[in-house]
């Protein structure tokens, strides 16, 4: 269940042999390869130089290692910019991004889905059934770097044919994006500008469309480099490498045609991109906050309808944060477990070796830089393969008894149009998903529409835009349905519903918004009643012909009930959102574990997998029976266990 990911192009040719020798003693099965090479695959324009890797593909397989190969296109070779500049993205300021990193290219680039479709070709033909080739992975991380939306001319021209092929004409375009408004209306769609650069803020559902055009760029390129993969490698799988806290496009959508999804987990490097407090990130600095990784577990396997890896496990301190602790001993043994509990089905550390030259030079990998000589990553991973050898085959994993719904376009509708400044989607969904942990409880992510009947809870932190198709799914949900601040506030074209939020939710709700409020920080409002607490950053006041179960000070509904479905009008504090997720969870009749801040709990099949991100000890209840690790947990030690009862 383990893998590396490996650069034969960085190192020299006489240490392949003894490093892939050295990956099977470790107990490292699949290795990852290939996805930066295309310099030295393609040196220049139809030269092709495929003799190294031909080479580091027998050496790799002859060591008994499964083959994974990147297709290289995050790094398009400097002949290639020079021949074809139209590919280079642009940032919202209207600047060129150049060449000299990685990921320098903007998928609305005609010439760019040329030679990538040529590239790819060339790599599928030559390896599509090479023996030691297992899977393919697609480009590498996209939208990494801010990539995802770019502002150039190729993507004007892009985005304008899209928009035709939505609207087909201008008036309805105008009508959709309510463009009479100022004056934005347009008789042509090559009228149509950029949403950038403007004097004060653009139409949010002019910038709302180019968000959702960019997001299908991306599904549609992956496909196009799929399609060409299946048609060169018939039998083997297809994946992509999606990244935390990553939210600019459907990533839903572009797995719909892999074969399982896979993510880069860098636990610690996140505690700093997450907008947690300055308490927090120092609480969290060395192990990372113990649902950071899970909440991404959990996320890819419903991304990858119940497939996936971790491609790039954090094997030691990183580069690329404001600050980069080494983990605690301990946590990078910790996060692979973690993974599995999860349900990961290979976690691939990055990487082999550190780099002693270019970018990178200050991120660990499973060796020392330049020597034969495990790191301390190294050697956890090591006794990680030792135990997975002992533990033997994990069961199946098993649907879990709560639902989050997870909508990307909610996260875009948000950066688009605030309102409040600190309304981060991303932080509200992991917010609900840390309390729902905090009780013990596994949790799936599912996309919007998703079939909810089986979920004894289902949490909808908020969704801007109600389709059709998630109106039906939460409707026909059969548990509790918690609806969150917001819901339903914007149709499709950005506008607020003719009957006022939460539109399609209303017969499920019986609530009418009917102004909003987003509150500074430290203006607060209090909540009593049924649960307890404030609501923070966001209030909705609402009409209802609902349940009241609390309100605000002022009378106005904060929690209101209809049936199974629980409405909270505000964006809840730590305490209020406890409260709610105490009753959401009795009302449910869920049966909880109330855990410490630093232990977390993920069942799998029989075994129930105790993490402890520490410092402090914690013992197991008795009621367990311990597979690996013992009933004292000290910090940063994973216990896997049996109930020796039905329930704790
Ligand atoms: C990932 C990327 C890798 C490497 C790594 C460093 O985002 O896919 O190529 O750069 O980060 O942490």
């Amino acid at each position: 269940m383990l893998g590396v990911c490996y650069y034969p192009e960085q190192w020299d040719e006489a240490r392949w042999t003894t490093d892939a020798r050295r990956m099977r003693e470790l107990g490292i099965s699949f290795v990852r390869i290939g996805e930066f090479a295309w310099s030295r695959i393609e040196p220049a324009r139809d030269q092709f130089n495929f003799g190294w890797l031909d080479r580091a593909m027998d050496v790799l397989h002859a060591a008994g290692l499964k083959i994974v190969l990147g297709t290289p296109t995050a790094t398009p070779p400097k002949w290639l910019v020079d021949e074809c500049p139209d590919i280079l993205p642009y940032d919202e300021q209207g600047r060129v991004r150049g060449f000299g990193s990685r990921r320098h290219y903007t998928m609305s680039s005609q010439a760019w889905w040329r030679e990538s479709a040529r590239i790819v070709t060339a790599i599928a033909q030559r390896y599509g059934d090479h023996p030691g080739l297992v899977g393919w992975q697609t480009d590498n991380e996209y939208g990494c770097h801010d990539t995802t939306l770019s502002w150039g001319p190729e993507d004007l021209r892009a985005f304008q044919d899209w928009l035709r092929r939505r609207y087909q004409s201008c008036d309805q375009l105008n009508e959709a994006w309510g463009a009479v408004f100022w004056s934005m209306e347009v008789a042509d769609f090559a009228e149509v500008t950029l949403p950038n650069l403007t004097v004060t803020e653009a139409n949010p559902a002019h910038r709302m469309d180019f968000w959702r055009f960019h997001s299908d760029q991306v599904a549609a390129y992956d496909l196009m480099q799929c399609d060409i993969i299946r048609a060169h490698s018939p039998g083997r799988w297809i994946t992509h490498n999606f990244m935390g806290f990553v939210s600019d496009f459907d990533h839903f959508a572009v797995a719909d045609h892999l074969d399982l999804a896979s993510w880069d987990s860098y636990p610690i490097g996140f505690v700093e991109k997450f907008p947690f407090s300055e308490a927090e990130r120092n609480r969290w600095a060395e192990t990372s906050h113990p649902d950071i990784a899970p909440w991404h577990h959990d996320l890819y396997r419903g991304v990858g309808r119940g497939r996936f890896w971790v491609m790039e496990q954090q094997p030691g301190p990183v580069n690329w944060a404001a600050w980069n602790p080494v983990p605690k001993p301990g946590m990078v043994r910790l996060w692979t477990w973690e993974a599995m509990a999860h349900g990961a089905e290979v976690v691939s550390y990055f990487r082999w070796r550190q780099a002693p030259f270019a970018q990178e030079q200050y991120h660990a990998g499973l060796n020392l830089p330049g020597a034969d000589a495990l790191s301390p990553g190294g050697l956890e991973a090591g006794r990680v393969a030792q135990e997975i050898a002992q533990l033997g085959q994990l069961p199946a994993v098993q649907q879990a008894p709560v639902a989050i719904v997870f909508d990307y376009a909610s996260y875009w509708a948000t950066m688009v149009q605030p309102q409040g400044c600190d309304f981060r989607y991303e932080e509200l969904a992991f917010r609900w998903y840390e309390a729902l942990r905090r009780r013990g409880l596994d949790v799936d992510v599912v996309r919007p529409g998703a079939p909810l009947g089986g979920y004894a809870a289902v949490i909808v932190p908020t969704m801007i835009h109600v389709t059709d198709a998630a109106q039906a799914a939460l409707e026909s949900a059969k548990g509790v349905v918690l609806i969150g601040p917001r819901a339903g506030s914007r149709t499709r074209s950005f506008a607020i519903p003719h009957d006022l939020p939460p539109g399609p939710l209303h017969d499920l709700t019986q609530n009418r918004v009917i102004e909003v409020a987003s509150l500074r920080p430290g203006l607060t409002q209090t909540v009593s009643g049924g649960v307890e607490g404030h609501a923070t950053r966001w209030r909705d006041h609402a009409t209802t012909t609902a349940q009241v179960l609390a309100r605000f000070e002022d009378g106005g509904p904060a929690l209101t009930q209809h049936g199974q479905a629980l409405h909270l009008l505000c964006w809840p504090d730590e305490a209020l959102l406890g409260s709610v997720m105490d009753l959401v969870c009795h009302t449910a009749g869920l049966h909880t574990m109330p855990l410490p801040e630093h232990i977390r709990l993920r069942r799998r099949g029989d075994l129930w997998f105790f993490t402890n991100y520490g410092p402090e000890a914690w013992s197991l209840p008795e009621s367990f029976e311990c597979v690996l690790g013992n009933h004292q947990m000290p910090a940063q030690s994973v216990t896997v266990a049996k109930s020796l009862s039905e329930k704790v």
